[in-house]
C-alpha cells in the first residue's frame, strides 16, 4: 500500500487536485448562481413592490388632486367671492353719489370728493385683493396637494417595506387629509378682514394724489397695480402675508374644525399639524417667494388684457380719466374670482412652468431624506 502510494503519489495528488479544484469551482459556481438567483428574486420583489408603490401612490395622488380641483378650490373661491362682495360692498357709495347727482344740493363739494376718494380706494382694493387672493389660494391648494402626495408616497413605501403586506398599508388618515384641505378656507373665514385693511392701506399709499380727472393708460394702470402689490407684500415682517392664508398655530380647533368623533386624538392632530408645518415651511422659503412674485406678475398681465377688453371703445391704450375707469375696476373681482374651471387666472397660474420645477426640486430633496 505504502509502495503503491509512493509510486502514484504524484498522480494521486494531481488527480485529487483536479477533483478538488473542480469541486471548488463547482461550489464557487453554485454559490455564484445561487447568489445571482437570490439577487434576481430580490430585485424582482423590489421591482414589484416599486411598481405597486407607484401604482398606489398614483391612484391616491390622483384622488387627492381630484378632490382639490373639483371640491376644495371651487368651494374656497366661491366663499371668498361672497365674502368680498359683502365686506367690500360699494353700492352704498355709488348710491349716495347718484343721489348727489340727482339732487345737486344734497352733497357738499367736500363730501362728494370724499365719497369719490373712498370709491377710488375701495375699487382698487377690491380688484387687487381679489387678484392676490385668487393667486395665493390656488397656489396654497397646489402646495397642499403636493405635500399630501409626498406623504402618501412615504407612507406607502413604509407600509410595503415594513409589513410586506399590501393591505396593511396605512395611508394618511382621511380625517387629517380633509382637515388639511379644509385649512384653505382660513383666508375667507378668518383672514379676510385684516387682509382688506392691509390692502386698503397699501392702495391709499399708492393712489394718494391721483385725481379722478387724471388720465390712466395701460402703463399707468399696470404700474399702479404692481405698486399696490409690492407695497402690500413688503409691509410688516417678511412673511406677514402668510398670516392671512393660514393660522400661526395649527391646532385643529384654531381652524374651527371639529372632529366627527368629538374627541381630539393627539396622534391625528399631530399628523395634521405636521402637514401644516410643512406648508408653512414651503411658503416661508426664499425660492417660493420668487414663485409668488412670478405668479402675481403673470396674473397682472392677464388682468391688463381683461381690463383693456372691458374698456372697449374708451381706449385704455391712449388713456382715459380715472373716474371712467373706476366702475370697471370695481367689477373685476367677478372675473378674477370666477369658477375655477372657467377662471383664466387660475389656469394661467397652474400652467406656469416655474411651479412645476419648484415642486420637482421639492420632491427630489425630500425623497432623498
Ligand atoms: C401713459 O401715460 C404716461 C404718463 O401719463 C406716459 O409717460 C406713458 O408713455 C403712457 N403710456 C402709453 C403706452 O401711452
Ligand atoms: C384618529 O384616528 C383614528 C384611526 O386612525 C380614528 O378612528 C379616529 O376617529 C381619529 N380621531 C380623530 C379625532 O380624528
Ligand atoms: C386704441 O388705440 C390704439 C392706439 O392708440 C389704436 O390703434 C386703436 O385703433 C384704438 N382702438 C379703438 C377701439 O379706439
Amino acid at each position: 500500500m505504502w509502495e503503491f502510494w509512493r509510486r502514484y503519489r504524484r498522480k494521486a495528488y494531481v488527480t485529487l487536485g483536479v477533483l478538488g479544484s473542480g469541486y471548488f469551482l463547482y461550489k464557487l459556481y453554485d454559490r455564484h448562481r445561487r447568489k445571482l438567483s437570490d439577487l434576481h428574486t430580490e430585485l424582482e420583489q423590489e421591482r414589484r413592490s416599486d411598481e405597486l408603490i407607484k401604482f398606489l401612490v398614483k391612484a391616491h395622488f390622483e384622488n387627492v388632486q381630484r378632490i382639490a380641483d373639483s371640491t376644495t378650490l371651487p368651494h374656497v373661491v366661491r366663499c371668498l367671492r361672497s365674502q368680498i362682495e359683502t365686506k367690500l360692498d360699494l353700492t352704498h357709495l355709488t348710491e349716495r353719489l347718484m343721489k348727489g347727482k340727482d339732487l345737486p344740493n344734497s352733497l357738499t363739494a367736500a363730501q362728494k370728493l370724499e365719497l369719490w376718494d373712498r370709491l377710488k380706494i375701495l375699487s382698487f382694493t377690491r380688484m387687487v385683493l381679489s387678484l392676490w387672493a385668487a393667486t395665493l389660494l390656488s397656489l396654497y391648494i397646489r402646495v397642499q396637494v403636493n405635500i399630501l402626495g409626498r406623504h402618501i408616497y412615504i407612507d406607502t413605501a413604509r407600509g410595503i417595506g415594513g409589513y410586506g403586506q399590501f393591505d396593511e398599508v396605512d395611508l394618511i388618515d382621511r380625517n387629517d387629509q380633509q382637515q388639511f384641505l379644509a385649512s384653505a378656507d382660513y383666508l375667507s373665514s378668518f383672514g379676510l378682514p385684516t387682509l382688506i385693511s392691509s390692502f386698503e392701506g397699501a392702495t391709499s399709499e399708492v393712489l394718494e394724489g391721483k385725481q379722478l380727472k387724471d388720465f390712466f393708460n395701460t402703463t399707468v394702470l399696470h404700474d399702479s397695480v404692481i405698486q399696490i402689490l409690492n407695497t402690500f407684500m413688503s409691509m410688516g415682517s417678511p412673511h406677514h402675508w402668510l398670516s392671512f392664508l393660514m393660522p400661526e398655530d395649527s391646532k385643529p380647533n384654531n381652524l374651527g374644525v371639529t372632529s366627527s368623533t368629538g374627541s381630539t386624538d393627539l396622534c391625528n392632530a399631530s399628523k395634521f399639524e405636521q402637514l401644516m408645518l410643512e406648508t408653512r415651511a414651503v411658503f416661508s422659503s426664499t425660492e417660493f417667494r420668487n414663485i409668488v412674485d412670478i405668479l402675481l406678475k403673470a396674473a397682472v398681465d392677464v388682468l391688463m388684457e381683461d381690463i383693456s377688453v372691458l374698456c372697449g371703445d374708451a381706449n385704455l391704450t391712449s388713456g382715459m380719466p380715472l373716474a371712467k375707469l373706476l366702475p370697471r375696476i370695481a367689477h373685476m373681482d367677478q372675473i378674477l374670482l370666477e369658477e375655477p374651471n372657467r377662471n383664466r387666472y387660475i389656469q394661467v397660474i397652474q400652467d406656469i412652468p416655474e411651479i412645476e420645477i419648484f415642486f420637482t426640486l421639492l420632491y427630489a430633496s425630500t425623497a432623498a431624506s
